[in-house]
């Protein structure tokens, strides 16, 4: 007899949109190489229909099943991000590039939990052995905290069922897979499963779960960003190999305002709390040096100095070099070109290189600024002055628009020392020289 085909789908990893064939590039979210086949795994029949009642209950008469006391990480500035620290129940996706840090974190707020309650290490990337090597050298050793080493989702949760701790780590959920389904660990839908029994867990026993996410650049795996309205809570852990600094970004909450940071660093013992991260960004900012500027970077309500860097040197190529770290090639090309255009200069003979020292990824607008008067700085080989820092968004015309959060980004930098403002703003304060700016071609009168 002829085997039945197992009936496939094209998902992409990326956006988890499905298609009747393989596609090179996801029409819905435009990613490339994203679409994988998956196994079209059977829904089971639906044997009978029975009319059912259901209820709505007025707002007032509801009261929340979750309490909202806030249980502490072991870090203050990790449980400031998350708006005071885990809530029971919580579900919190941790992704990062592998190598950046999430597996040391997570283990070391895991032992701080297990000063208090029972714990479970779920390894499903490494042997219980390396957890304990990396336990020892963490200072994270406790009886309360339990190893559990399996790649299985029904012996995990027969292990959660039967230890009942109160917080569980899950490493990771690419490395997990049910007997239920077919696809392999790490396809979209093992991950969307594995997350769902996870998520089921935690809500039904108020066990907080801080699952790992590995985002690889080539896609391949199946991206976190599928599991972002399944969790509570997107934690990215984002720096730059080389640095040891880490940021963790809080770019979803249900318990608490997105978008806020955490900074770390990183050492032989584990993470550190950065609790001053602008004095740690631009400690080492060359005084009297062109090219270099100071950028009060904000990311939620946390203001950080940063020191945004350019070089331009004469290019030996027909087409000029634009490279960047930490600020998109695109706003550099469109900043070049604003530049181009209003200061009536010429940088297509010019490689421009930019720089955020520490490795951070700024997107925000305010940054343009900042930008442009590094690379004109370092065209005319002039320094900014070492005490001004400089924020604003670019128009197209030269406009120089005003943008949000601008007290608390002058606060910081006051707190720093910094007496001189360049910024698009109204903001008064007689202890700072605050210079207004509405036109790029005003940066001709500072820089000169
Ligand atoms: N014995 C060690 N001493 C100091 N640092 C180490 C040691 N082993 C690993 N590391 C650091 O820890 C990093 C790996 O961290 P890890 O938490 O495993 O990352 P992730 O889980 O995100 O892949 C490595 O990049 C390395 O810098
Ligand atoms: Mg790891």
């Amino acid at each position: 007899m002829k085997k039945s085909k197992l009936k496939t789908t094209y998902v992409c990893n990326e956006c988890g949109a499905t298609f009747p064939t393989w596609v090179g590039r996801c029409s819905v979210c435009g990613s490339y190489n994203s679409v994988v086949e998956e196994i079209v795994e059977e829904k089971k029949a639906i044997k009978s229909f029975t009319l059912r009642e259901i209820l709505p209950k007025p707002i007032t008469n509801l009261k929340s099943d979750i309490s909202l006391e806030r249980i502490k990480s072991g870090f203050d500035s990790l449980d400031k991000a998350l708006g005071g620290g885990f809530v029971s129940g919580q579900v919190v996706l941790v992704s990062g590039e592998p190598g950046i840090g999430k597996s040391t974190l997570l283990l070391q707020v895991a032992s701080n939990f297990a000063k208090r309650n029972k714990t479970l290490y779920i390894s499903a990337e490494e042997s219980s052995h390396q957890v304990y090597l990396r336990a020892q050298r963490l200072s994270a050793l406790n009886d309360n905290l339990y190893v559990l080493s399996d790649t299985n989702l029904e012996n995990i949760i027969s292990g959660i069922e039967n230890l009942k701790p109160g917080l569980i780590v899950l490493d990771s959920v690419q490395t997990v897979y049910s007997e239920n389904l077919e696809s392999p660990a790490g396809s979209v839908s093992q991950v969307k499963y594995v997350s769902s029994k996870i998520t089921e867990i935690s809500k039904s026993k108020g066990i907080i779960s801080l699952i790992v996410g590995q985002v690889t650049k080539e896609g391949t795996i199946a991206g976190p960003k599928v599991l972002e309205h399944l969790v509570d809570t997107v934690a990215q852990f984002e720096g730059e190999r080389g640095y040891a600094y880490r940021i963790l970004k809080v770019i979803k909450n249900r318990f608490g305002s997105s978008g806020e940071i955490a900074v770390f660093n990183m050492t032989d013992k584990g993470m550190e709390e950065v609790l001053d991260p602008s004095g740690f960004f631009i400690s080492e900012k060359p005084a009297n040096q062109s090219g270099s500027v100071i950028f009060p970077y904000t990311e939620g309500s946390k203001p950080i100095l940063v020191e945004v860097q350019a070089l331009v040197s004469k290019t030996f190529y027909p087409v000029p070099q634009r490279r960047s770290q930490g600020i998109d090639l695109n706003k550099i090309s469109i900043i070049t070109a604003i530049m181009e255009n209003q200061l009536k200069i010429n940088l297509k003979d010019k490689d421009i290189f930019v720089n955020v020292v520490g490795g951070i990824k700024i997107d925000e607008p305010a940054v343009d600024l900042a930008v442009a008067t590094a690379i004109f700085s370092a065209y005319k080989n002039i320094p900014v002055p070492d005490d001004m820092a400089i924020f604003g968004e670019l128009g197209l015309t030269g406009e120089v628009r005003s943008v949000h959060f601008e007290d608390i980004r002058i606060k910081e930098c006051k707190s720093k020392g910094i007496t001189k403002i360049l910024a698009s703003t109204k903001y008064k304060d007689d202890s700072l020289t605050v210079l207004n700016i509405q036109k790029i071609n005003q940066i001709l009168d500072i820089i000169k």
